[in-house]
């Protein structure tokens, strides 16, 4: 490459290196630089474009995010309807589709298929006009759906510029990697938000927030399965796949080409078997006709194209009996459905309780207790009761009313018009209080091992504690005096109340929890401050001039905190904090002393699902400490794709732990057991 010699050559050079390099992130998940090298260029191209403004073009990846919100979403017609899919769930209605396939092409044609797994996301229909990414929209009801394209050029892994000139319209799903989904599930829990109940929601979720911005800090990814005029720029759909690849488009590369139907069933039976390790959640698999001539003459119904089927893979599900319905309040005030159930064997653990969400999700679903329900992990992780078996009920279910008062305190209870969650306003529910001091208590926060459920309710109930701050006046005469709590326990108690204010400040920032704030952005933010008592003593003015420079706050990140240290319950509640030295400054850069990863070394290594960087970030936010290299006394190797031999063999050589990068966002949310369980030294690695 010849050397730029004006700044419109570095411009144009830049754009195109930074654009080589997001599809070797995104789409071919094999990147050749590190994350540093992409910033520093990234830098480069802002620092240029500020000197030259007149060189910003629609395509350069500083302009993938747009910097005011919206005010709602503008309706858009399309030419060609977006059709849906009919449904199979077993082999027997897949051979009549088949069969059906067949019967319905002239005798002389031999169709071939292409099986394909079916993503779990949101479509979206994506028009490229002379190179530039020009429109993108929602599904809608197929004909009509909603304009979205801002939201869509925040997908990094999608090009805003290719090199097919015609007008090119695709369509794919909106997806979000589960790994990514359970890490941004521990951040809204930290920052005091409903965790997305799976991929989907998330992905369809975040394409309809207003404020673009907000969308840029979702980790969305689109797989690109389909051309929409196909016919002109390939004789068949796996042609029309590899096109999209050979575009430097991103699509799922995951397609089998079959001529049987015994090999269709394989075929779907393999991407089952496989689909535990996509990055991605997968429900089912597509069966396509694959020539676009056998397409043309077997045409669709009003809703199904015939050449095409889902065959649906069952979620693992069980039934139970729902013995009540609890309703609990959060440390925000929000009340939350609970079903208690009859015990049941579910995906390999045993489950007693599911979520039902929302008042919303209960009465759509209409649970009454008594009833017989079908639940289901969702993400694989939180149960949840998704229907109701209203043909065995015999009369003697009963409906759960929604309260018009808190379960805990009576405060009648307020609805905001439009929104699913019910709220108790009060400030002083003994409800709230007993969550705000569970959630001050839990890990990520300020981690007081023995102050466990049973505990707090007697001390919340016995007015021993009535913040959070009075936790560190309480003594031992007084928590030797609660039942069941022997002077060995109380002591232990009181150290670890004590040691918690040796906690730094993320971890306080993360024990009281600001709406929208979770563990990363807590660091951050206390690594601005650095202490309790210079977050206490900036103005309103001032917050909103500090934190705003802190990278990545978007405006509501950042109004959040400014509202949250004004409020003069909150303020007085840190004041009291301060007053008792809970707290430590800030390190900068360097490890946590405690946290889930504590006493652990970690060596990251593969391609992942996300920015290295963040990875060791996360880390070293939960005490762990990261090695660029395996040496002796590395704990865990974290494996992602594509791993080299050299690291594997020192893994075996130094007996460290390899896991993967699942794995680490499971101990991360504290589920380390289960690892050290699976795996002994050296085990792990394929
Ligand atoms: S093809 C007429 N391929 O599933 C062709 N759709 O239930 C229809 N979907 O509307 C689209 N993965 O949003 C196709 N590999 C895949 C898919 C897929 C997910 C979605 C798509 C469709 C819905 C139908």
């Amino acid at each position: 490459m010849s050397e730029p010699t004006s700044p419109a050559e570095l411009h144009a050079l830049l754009v195109r290196e930074l654009q080589a390099h997001a599809y070797r992130y995104y789409v071919l998940d094999d990147p050749t630089v590190s994350d540093a090298a992409y910033d520093a260029l990234y830098r480069q191209l802002v620092e240029l474009e500020q000197q030259h403004p007149e060189l910003v073009t629609s395509d350069s990846p500083t302009r993938r995010v747009g910097d005011r919100p919206r005010e709602g979403f503008v309706k858009l017609t399309r030419p060609v309807k977006m059709l849906s899919l009919d449904n199979t769930y077993s082999t027997a209605e897949l051979s009549e589709f088949h069969k059906r396939v067949v019967g319905g092409l002239p005798a002389s044609e031999h169709p071939e298929f292409c099986v394909e797994p079916k993503l779990d996301g949101a479509s979206v229909e994506i028009v490229y006009e002379g190179g530039m990414l020009v429109q993108a929209s929602t599904r809608g009801d197929g004909q009509v759906g909603e304009e979205i394209t801002e939201n869509v050029r925040t997908i990094r892994g999608l090009p805003l510029r290719i090199a097919h000139k015609d007008r090119l319209t695709l369509r794919g799903e909106v997806v979000i990697y589960r790994a990514d989904l359970d890490r941004i599930n521990v951040q809204r829990e930290a920052a005091g938000e409903e965790p997305f109940a799976n991929p989907r929601n998330a992905a369809a979720g975040s394409l309809r927030l207003l404020d673009p911005r907000l969308v840029a800090a979702r980790p969305l990814r689109v797989l690109l399965y389909q051309i929409v005029q196909g016919p002109s720029l390939a004789s068949r759909h796996t042609e029309a796949l590899e096109l999209i690849a050979a575009l430097g488009l991103p699509t799922h590369r995951k397609h089998v080409l079959c001529s049987s139907i015994e090999e269709i069933v394989h075929a779907i039976g393999e991407i089952d078997l496989a689909r535990a390790r996509y990055p991605f959640e997968t429900d089912g698999a597509v069966i396509k006709v694959d020539r676009f001539s056998h397409q043309e003459i077997l045409g669709e119904t009003a809703k199904f194209p015939r050449w095409a089927v889902a065959f649906k893979f069952a979620a693992e599900q069980a039934e139970t009996r729902v013995q009540s319905v609890v309703v609990q309040v959060g440390r925000t005030g929000a009340l939350t459905p609970v079903a208690d159930l009859d015990p049941v064997q579910l995906a390999g653990t045993t489950v007693s309780r599911a979520s039902l969400h929302n008042f919303d999700i209960l009465s759509g679903l209409d649970v009454r207790i008594g009833d017989l329900v079908a639940i289901q992990k969702a993400g694989e992780i939180i149960p949840q009761v998704v229907a109701v078996r209203t043909e065995a009920r015999t009369g003697a279910e009963t409906p759960v009313p929604i309260p018009s008062a808190c379960p805990v305190c009576n405060t009648p209870v307020v609805r905001v018009e439009g929104q699913a969650v019910v709220r108790c306003p009060s400030r002083v529910c003994p409800g709230q209080l007993k969550a705000a001091i569970h959630h001050y208590a839990r890990r990520f926060a300020m981690d007081i091992d023995h102050l466990g459920p049973a505990v707090i309710e007697l001390l919340v109930d016995r007015k021993m504690v009535r913040d959070v701050a009075d936790l560190y006046d309480l003594t031992l005469l007084q928590l030797s005096s609660l039942p069941r709590l022997g002077a060995k326990s109380a002591d232990n108690l009181l150290r670890e109340i004590e040691a918690s204010r040796e906690r730094p400040l993320d971890r306080l920032i993360c024990g009281v929890g600001i709406p929208q704030i979770g563990q990363v952005a807590a660091r951050q933010l206390a690594e601005a401050a650095v202490t309790l008592e210079t977050l206490l003593g900036w103005t309103a003015a001032q917050a909103r001039e500090r934190v705003g420079q802190i990278h990545g706050f978007g405006p509501n990140m950042v109004e959040e905190v400014v509202r949250f240290l004004q409020d003069p319950d909150q303020r007085s509640l840190l004041q009291r904090l301060a007053a008792r030295s809970v707290s430590r400054p800030q390190p900068l850069e360097s490890s946590a002393a405690e946290g889930p990863l504590a006493g652990k070394s970690f060596c990251v290594t593969g391609v992942l699902t996300r920015k290295r960087e963040d990875v060791h970030g996360m880390i070293r936010g939960a005490g762990g400490l990261v090695h660029d290299k395996i040496k002796k006394g590395t704990t865990y190797l974290v494996a992602g794709d594509k791993v080299g031999k050299s690291k594997t063999d020192d893994a075996k050589k130094y007996g460290v732990q390899v896991i993967s990068e699942q794995q680490l966002y499971a101990m991360l949310a504290g589920h380390e057991q289960a690892v050290e369980e699976v795996l002994a030294p050296g085990e792990g690695l394929t």
